[in-house]
Formats: structure tokens, C-alpha cells, sequence
């Protein structure tokens, strides 16, 4: 969309579509691409939130002067310095070089660390308001969420919440920006896929930014990334809510690494005794093939998770040591996992996975399931009380009939 779009009173999207980058911060898949958001306030002082990344800069400045013609831009707002959305702020600088950059005192070290301004900065401290005429806007910093400078803007005149990367996520907008103009499920699960990878290891700064801005009265969520909500706002922040308190739903992931099938039979008999038993919610992952921020958020969302890894060179699978590798990462907590391991000759990837599962905040259930070569009758067996085990256990903790 090469034109902005009218958000609410003198507020306009202002972002990109990006469908060039194949891998978001070069790690995760971008299969319908990403936008970068950014909002104008055409008050009686003009103010962007945000910028883009930075090719997308010829876009921004072309739709800033569509709508401002020659009138100046007077602030910008800087909620997050990561490139993705700080990239085109030099540049902006020589297009409008009065332009005063509003940011924390972090914020401040990071433009001369990244880009060498040091001029015409305004620090805001949390809680601090600006007056543009008829909005006024407060400035309230959630360090940590994702990096140690980022802050979110509101907007008291619309009750806009200007989140940054809070509830944003993966997908581009191409046509609709509102969540009641698309399909909210697909792009609510791209949201989690960014959060369980990007933001869920700080939940406990999620939690408190969460806590923080309870106080606000929220009509519309403006996020750096994804979807607008206007019609449901506080559904993707109840979402976040409980991703970030470690809800999960009573289903579970079960994750095979298998060269030559044997282990991924052991993982298929475990998932078809969670069948027996009810368990409806499965998602079923190889992790040579489904990329790991898949596996990732699947595993958020679930309570149960069942690893099977083969050895390979006297330890793990490499895709799945990678996976264990993000796992750990992540500090997730209350969920359960089960194990199980094949080898031929001298063991090792099931060890591995019993000091992950001694790691972290995991609940292991029992029996751990190791195999010489190939599963026969009593090992599949072993397979299924596993299998059992695991969804008996998850089944107490759920209410029937409730998620
Ligand atoms: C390249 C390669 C390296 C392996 N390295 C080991 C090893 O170091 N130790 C071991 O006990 N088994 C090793 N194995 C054997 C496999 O772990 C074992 O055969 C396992 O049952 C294969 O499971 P799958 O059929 O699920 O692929 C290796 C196999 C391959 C192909
Ligand atoms: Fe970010
Ligand atoms: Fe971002």
C-alpha cells in the first residue's frame, strides 16, 4: 500500500509491507512477510511514532509528505531502537532537520551507538506527557519487553495504545490493517509465533508492563507489527496476558528427530496413546522439516510436550540439540515433558534430553524411554505408558469440557 491510512482522529498508518525478507532478524521464516508500523498525529504539532526499516524509508517520507505537504514534522517518538523500526531515522533527520527525537535516556545512548545523533534529543522519563494540541501523549517505559530502552506511547484525546512490539506480530497487511477486516486467527497465531520466540523469555517484564499500563483506558492497540485492533482490543492483551503467565492449553507437541524411522515410531505411539486417552489438541513436529519457531510456539501453547531424539555422533540430533538449545532460552514454565531416546552403539541422545528436562522448570513425567536401534513390542508398550501417563496427568489439571 503505497498511500497512509486513517487509524482514528488525525492518526494515520504510516508503514510498510515488507515481502522482500525472507528471515525476520535473519532467524525466522516470513512466509506472508512482515510490516513495519508507524503512525502520524497530524495535530497542531506533528509527531510520528516509530519509524520503518530502513529501504522503506523512500515509502515513509513520500507518504509523510502526501499528508503534511510542506508542513514540518516535529517530533518523532522513538519506542524501540531495534533497526527494524529505528533504520530510517538519520535519514529522516536530513529530510526534516528539525525534527526533535523524543526517547528515554536509554534511547539516547543508542541513537549515538547506532547512528551518531546526539542533537535536538528530548529524554522522556516514565509517566512524562507532550502536548501536541488536541492529543496529548504520555510516555510509559517496559524495559525489557523486548529491549532494555523500549517504552510505549498512549494517546489520551483516541485511547490509542502505541505498543511497539507488544502484541505485534509476523504477516503483512496487504488491503486490511484492522483485526475486523482480517482473518484474525492466522495473524493471532503469527503474533504468538513472534512472541514465544522473541518476547516470551522476558514474561516477567511482560507481566509488568501489563500490570503498568492497567491504568489506561485502551480503545485501539497500535502495534509496531501486524494488526491494528480497534474492534477487539482487549483480546490480543488477554492473550498476552496469558502467554506471559505461562497458560497453556490442555493439548500437547510431540517433536521427533529420525533419520530412519525408528524413533519417529516411538513418537507416533506415544501421540496415538494421547489419542486413546482424549487428547485432541496434538501438534506433531520433525524437526529436520517444520522450522524451529514453529515448534516453538506450539510449544507455548501447549502443556504437554514429548521429545524423541535419535543419537548422532554421540549426542543429539543436531536439529533437535538446536531446538533444546532455544528451549532453554525461552525459561518456560509449568509444562511437562516426556523423553525418549534411540542409539545403536554408544548412547547419548537421551541423556541429553534428561539434563534438559533437569534444567529448566519442567515436570518429567515417567517412564523415559531409551531404545538399542529399533522399537520392538515391550518398548512400544513403554511407548503407550508414556503416552498415558501424559495425558492422565494433563487431563487433571484441566477442567473437562474448558480449554
Ligand atoms: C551418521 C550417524 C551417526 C550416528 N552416531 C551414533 C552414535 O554416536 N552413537 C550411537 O549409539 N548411535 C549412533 N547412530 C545410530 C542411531 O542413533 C541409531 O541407529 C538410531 O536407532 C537411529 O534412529 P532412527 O531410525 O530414528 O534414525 C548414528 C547413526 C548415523 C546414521
Ligand atoms: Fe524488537
Ligand atoms: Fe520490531
Amino acid at each position: 500500500m503505497n498511500h497512509s491510512i486513517k487509524v482514528t482522529h488525525h492518526t494515520y498508518w504510516l508503514g510498510a509491507n515488507d515481502h522482500q525478507t525472507d528471515l525476520f532478524e535473519s532467524l525466522w521464516p516470513l512466509p506472508k512477510g512482515v510490516t513495519y508500523n508507524c503512525y502520524l498525529i497530524d495535530d497542531e504539532k506533528t509527531a510520528l511514532i516509530d519509524t520503518v526499516k530502513g529501504p522503506f524509508l523512500t515509502q515513509l517520507v513520500e507518504k509523510l509528505k502526501g499528508l503534511l505537504g510542506e508542513r514540518p514534522l516535529d517530533y518523532l517518538v522513538v519506542n524501540h531502537m531495534e533497526p527494524d523500526h529505528s533504520g530510517a531515522i538519520k535519514l529522516l533527520r536530513c529530510v526534516y532537520p528539525q525534527l526533535k527525537i523524543i526517547g528515554n535516556v536509554q534511547t539516547k545512548g543508542m541513537l549515538e551507538n547506532f547512528y551518531a545523533l546526539t542533537e535536538n534529543i528530548q529524554i522522556v522519563k516514565d509517566g512524562d506527557t507532550l502536548d501536541l494540541g488536541k492529543h496529548t501523549l504520555s510516555f510509559h517505559l517496559v524495559p525489557m519487553v523486548h529491549w532494555p530502552e523500549t517504552m510505549v506511547t498512549y494517546d489520551h484525546s483516541t485511547k490509542t495504545l502505541f505498543s511497539c512490539d507488544a502484541f505485534g506480530g509476523f504477516g503483512s497487511l496487504d488491503g486490511g490493517l484492522f483485526d475486523d477486516e482480517l482473518d484474525m486467527q492466522y495473524y493471532e497465531d503469527e503474533v504468538l509465533r513472534y512472541f514465544s520466540n522473541i518476547v516470551g523469555r522476558y514474561s516477567p517484564q511482560v507481566q509488568k508492563a501489563i500490570e503498568k499500563l492497567k491504568g489506561l483506558d485502551i480503545s485501539i492497540v497500535a502495534p509496531s507489527h501486524g494488526p491494528i485492533h480497534r474492534k477487539n482490543p482487549g483480546r490480543i492483551i488477554t492473550l498476552y496476558d496469558r502467554w506471559s503467565r505461562n497458560e497453556t492449553e490442555c493439548g500437547a507437541v510431540i517433536v521427533f528427530g529420525s533419520m530412519y524411522g525408528n524413533t519417529q515410531k516411538m513418537a507416533e505411539t506415544v501421540a496415538r496413546a494421547m489419542a486413546e486417552e482424549g487428547i485432541e489438541k496434538m501438534a506433531y513436529h520433525d524437526i529436520s522439516r517444520s522450522h524451529v519457531s514453529y515448534v516453538v510456539k506450539d510449544i507455548w501453547k501447549y502443556k504437554g510436550l514429548i521429545l524423541a531424539s535419535c543419537t548422532y555422533n554421540t549426542t543429539l540430533f543436531p536439529p533437535m540439540a538446536d531446538l533444546i538449545m532455544h528451549l532453554k532460552n525461552k525459561m518456560m514454565k509449568g509444562r511437562m515433558v516426556g523423553i525418549l531416546g534411540s542409539y545403536s552403539w554408544s548412547k547419548g541422545a537421551l541423556a541429553e534430553l534428561q539434563n534438559f528436562a533437569d534444567s529448566g522448570d519442567w515436570e518429567l513425567v515417567q517412564p523415559t524411554v531409551e531404545v538399542k536401534s529399533a522399537p520392538f513390542e515391550e518398548d512400544l508398550e513403554k511407548c503407550m505408558e508414556l503416552g498415558r501417563k501424559m495425558a492422565q496427568k494433563m487431563k487433571m489439571c484441566y477442567v473437562p469440557g474448558m480449554k
